[in-house]
């Protein structure tokens, strides 16, 4: 079968608008012709406002030429001919052009996304792209920061995927460095019957482990010296301490793994900082042969103590620490050691890493000391730090739970579905469900909020959470699209015509949609692929929230005016509109590629 794919009808224009801008002014090198929807129907459907600038530029230059406008008609008059997409063009103020698209095309395209879906059009330049996210550290808490990064990392990942790229999810888990140490001493002292066999260890709450082990390292000398030994033994792959540390890992990987479960992250390999071990003491081998290493100042003499080797990028901004007096490498070696890795061996042609904003400057020296030692060539692979803002509370402050300790996701999820189940029975929904609808209801709405709230945001930007804002059930809130999707895809079901009854329909039948609600509709879920081509570009998801939105309020807008089911009030009978099922169940498949690309995952019952 021909598969359709969805036409990025922005991207189209953009490329008409410049054929004609070259047609008529030609020579111009790359002139920057930028094509945008508009507000206001009085001004088309999308604008181009090329004549201004290239008015400017061109002034006194081109005989015939004394205004924007008349730039504005020599595009306009160079611009192809018939082209299925465009019903007319027309220029307004000082050489605006303005598009109104052909309700025709709107049509025929609505008809392709509702047999095919919202289908990509083919990617002949398939890219391998790996998305470090997540990450969070060994015996630490995995807080809301990696939650995040999980999020977003997830959202990018699946945006990268549905564009037709190999994507590696990997998952660059804290679990290396001096930390260790005192676990691995403490473990020994507490339950050295388990450094031998499988059992695993009976810790369920590491965080309270560390904290034990903090303190006997701050206030026992003897304790500290035997950590320190610990660390050297780790690091030289000493297998009774790999064991240690192994069952260590084993209890965060164990809790990680249940985050992840519920979150619906599938694919994302665990590859942390211990698996660069080898590979850090080889680049800092190669990086001292290349003569990149550079003593740190003398003992006490600067405020680096405690560093032997450190690496400047060339323009003399934040120096890399490389190895510490005590031979160990550091957060930074393992970065470089990773770039390394991921060029060489994984072979990728993109890197993205998604942590919080504050790690730029860290990913800034990486990939200058990367490029400066010859391991990355910007020209060759692509590298985006994605960074996104800090989470606080309703009060403003740095998320925390209300005795000032760090959250723990598990709980923050558990509270999500309590709150999210109060909301559902608030509604009374609990009495129309089974109590496994009712549950997986509950589930999917807290989940879908929590993802969503996060995602509509720009991540540049640090965000409130609020349990009480992303359980609304009107305004930008997953709640809302969950509700509008549920609806519409009960509406065909409630006319009583199935999907192959409307399928056969949309093959063959001429299909006739007028109503100015209809068309903006269209308009609306059409825009799919040129949001789609904005968040790949800027890496970002809020763009895709925000016209799943728009599609949610034009839909039942559309709704409100434009009957599907009709009942004659004189004869009593029932008049189905085909082609409006068919708009509905169009609007449907888009939102759902949508939430397929946030993860946020539908019900059909809410
Ligand atoms: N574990 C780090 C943290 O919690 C994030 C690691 C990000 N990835 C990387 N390749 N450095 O902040």
């Amino acid at each position: 079968k021909d598969i359709k794919h969805m036409k990025n009808i922005a991207q189209m224009l953009r490329l008409y608008f410049t054929i004609a801008v070259d047609k008529a002014f030609p020579g111009l090198e790359d002139f920057p012709v930028a094509v945008a929807p508009t507000n206001n129907p009085k001004f088309g459907d999308y604008q181009c406002n090329v004549a201004p600038p290239l008015f400017a530029m061109l002034k006194g230059k081109v005989a015939g030429i004394a205004n924007p406008r008349q730039i504005a008609d020599a595009i306009v008059r160079e611009f192809p001919k018939s082209i299925d997409v465009i019903e007319k063009l027309e220029i307004a103020g000082p050489g605006f052009i303005n598009v109104f698209l052909n309700p025709e095309y709107l049509i025929e395209e609505t008809r392709t996304v509702f047999l095919h879906g919202a289908l990509p059009a083919p990617n002949p330049c398939k890219k391998r792209v790996i998305v470090d996210m997540s990450s969070p550290n060994v015996a630490k808490e995995m807080h809301v920061g990696h939650l995040r990064s999980t999020i977003i990392g997830e959202g990018l990942a699946r945006l990268m995927e549905y564009l037709g790229n190999d994507v590696l999810r990997l998952n660059h888990v804290g679990d290396w460095g001096t930390q260790f140490g005192m676990l691995i001493c403490l473990l020994q002292e507490k339950f050295s019957n388990y450094l031998t066999g499988n059992k695993q260890l009976p810790v369920s709450d590491l965080q309270t482990f560390y904290k034990e082990a903090k303190k006997r390292f701050d206030e026992d000398e003897d304790f500290k010296k035997r950590s320190y030994a610990c660390v050297v033994e780790l690091q030289s792959l000493n297998p009774e301490y790999l064991k240690a540390w192994n069952l260590i890992c084993d209890v965060s990987r164990k809790e990680f793994t249940k985050i992840y479960e519920r979150l619906d992250i599938k694919n994302l390999i665990e590859r942390g900082e211990s698996f660069y071990q080898k590979r850090m003491e080889t680049i800092v081998k190669e990086l001292d042969a290349k003569g990149l290493l550079e003593d740190d100042l003398p003992e006490g003499g600067g405020a680096l103590q405690g560093i032997r080797k450190i690496m400047h990028p060339p323009d003399k901004s934040l120096p890399l620490i490389i190895v510490k007096s005590d031979g160990g490498f550091t957060y930074d070696t393992s970065d470089m050691a990773t770039i390394k890795q991921r060029v060489e061996e994984e072979r990728a042609d993109w890197i993205i890493y998604v942590t919080d904003a504050g790690q730029a400057t860290h990913f800034y020296s990486i990939y200058k000391c990367a490029k400066r030692a010859g391991i990355w060539d910007p020209t060759k692979v692509r590298i985006d730090h994605v960074g996104f803002g800090v989470v606080l509370g309703e009060d403003k402050k740095k998320f925390k739970t209300r005795s000032g300790e760090t959250v723990k996701l598990a709980d923050l999820l558990d509270e999500g579905i309590k709150r999210a189940g109060d909301k559902l029975k608030e509604k009374g929904r609990d009495k129309e469900m089974t109590q496994e609808e009712f549950n997986a209801a509950m589930t999917s709405v807290a989940y879908s909020c929590i993802k969503y709230s996060d995602l509509s945001h720009n991540r540049v930007h640090e965000y409130v959470f609020s349990f009480d804002k992303m359980l609304e059930d009107k305004g930008n809130t997953a709640v809302y699209l969950l509700y509008a999707y549920t609806r519409i895809k009960s509406i065909a079901r409630k006319a009583g015509v199935s999907l192959e009854q409307l399928q056969e329909y949309g093959n063959k039948s001429k299909i006739t949609l007028a109503h100015p609600k209809e068309l903006k509709l269209m308009k609306t879920i059409l825009k799919f692929p040129e949001t789609i081509e904005k968040c790949a570009a800027e890496l970002v998801l809020h763009p895709m929230c925000e016209l799943l939105y728009d599609i949610a309020v034009y839909f039942s807008e559309f709704y409100d005016s434009c009957y599907c089911i009709e009942k004659d009030s004189k004869t009593g009978e029932t008049k189905i509109h085909m082609d409006r099922l068919l708009l509905c169940e169009a609007t449907a498949n888009v939102l759902k590629q949508g939430f397929d690309i946030l993860a946020i995952r539908p019900l059909h019952r809410m």
